[in-house]
């Protein structure tokens, strides 16, 4: 066998979708362990993804390769992904440096969470790299279930243990961080649903989530919300067990209202609203109101807001988008399938996703 056919010289590509929450994580229990206050839900996205590709190298340190700029771990151990390296690293008692090539398929700034993605996609391509075991079958023999997997992605960060999975997702928080649960509910076909993300600003958000997160507990609505997660959770896993758009709408709605009033009086204080979202969701709920709107909105830790809709009445939805806001920028995206793994680089092209 020649060096190039050794298993630990092979690269692997991850791709990893994003979601959108429905009941949002908000608030965590244990920072360090990403044990969340409250479980979550929420629907795996098609287009918008990351693409990993890692490979062993020799040395001890790290390389990352993203949007054109290298960094390398002995220059700035402490970024996030040197340390999530560490960490699988470490869980996976393989001791091996590691060369990392990641692109997002959707813009920056756009109001998709890349963190849920990238996280995603870097855990299965470096445990891939790391064991020289790329389906999903081995990686299980290996004790590397796709569950295993997502709570290995959601300490990168929370949200990504989510993208582990595609269609409907829940993540139960559990009597203790080692009894959270991260599982399927439902697959992709079980109901066409789309995500119209309309972008009122691509700036970068001035709180990180991870600040955020802290803050809720200083909220005097956070035990309110806590209180009132478990009846939503159930409500939303019979909406879409009945695909009952119009009460899982009203669901989602209040989810993303609620979790930003506990951000808005939290310590400190944390309004991610602009002006523009306020009155784009008014307008929401008034064309909704007077049947022309077939569309719910849910709201992330940003001012863009993502309308979910049933898929046959995206080109609707869009258009009434369009003639009200000429100006508006939109990311039409679908429910989805959920991550793939595979032995070296992609042979099929994977098209960006682009402003409508
Ligand atoms: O995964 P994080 O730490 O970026 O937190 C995500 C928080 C929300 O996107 C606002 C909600 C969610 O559940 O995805």
């Amino acid at each position: 066998m020649n060096d190039l056919m050794k298993p630990e010289n092979y690269s692997f590509t991850a791709t990893a979708p994003s979601n959108i929450a429905f009941i949002k994580y908000w608030g965590k229990r244990d920072a360090e362990l990403q044990w969340p206050a409250n479980d979550s839900l929420s629907m795996t996205l098609s287009a918008c993804k990351t693409i990993t590709t890692v490979k062993r190298i020799d040395g001890d340190r790290d390389v990352f390769h993203f949007a054109g700029v290298t960094v390398s771990s002995d220059v700035e151990p402490s970024h996030k992904v040197f340390r999530h390296l560490q960490f699988l690293r470490k869980e996976l008692n393989i001791a091996r440096a590691l060369e990392v090539e990641s692109r997002n398929l959707f813009p920056t700034g756009c109001g998709v969470a890349s963190s849920a993605s990238g996280f995603a996609a870097l855990t299965l391509a470096t445990v891939a790299a790391l064991t020289g075991h790329h389906e999903w079958g081995q990686l299980s023999v290996l004790g590397l279930s796709r569950e295993r997997l997502a709570h290995l992605a959601r300490r990168g960060s929370g949200s990504a243990g989510r993208s582990m999975f595609g269609g409907f997702v829940h993540w139960a928080a559990g009597q203790s961080a080692d009894a959270q649960k991260i599982e399927q509910i439902a697959p992709a076909s079980h109901w066409q649903l789309a995500d119209i993300v309309v972008i009122l600003s691509d700036k970068e958000k001035h709180t990180s989530s991870t600040n955020a997160h802290q803050a809720a507990w200083g909220s005097p609505l956070f035990p309110a919300r806590l209180a009132g997660a478990p009846s939503r959770i159930e409500a939303i896993f019979s909406d879409i067990k009945e695909h009952n758009i119009e009460s899982l709408g009203q669901e989602i709605e209040n989810d993303a209202l609620e979790m930003h009033a506990v951000a808005m009086t939290g310590t400190p204080q944390v309004n991610y609203f602009l002006p523009e979202t306020t009155k784009f969701i008014a307008w929401v709920r008034s064309e909704r109101l007077a049947g022309n709107l077939p569309a719910w909105f849910t709201i992330d830790a940003g001012p863009n807001i993502h309308l979910i809709c049933e898929s046959r009445n995206v080109a609707l939805i869009t258009a009434k988008i369009k003639s009200t806001w000429p100006k508006s920028q939109l990311i039409i995206d679908k429910i989805g399938d959920g991550p793939t793994l595979k032995q070296g680089l992609l042979s099929e092209s994977h098209s960006e996703v682009h402003y409508v």
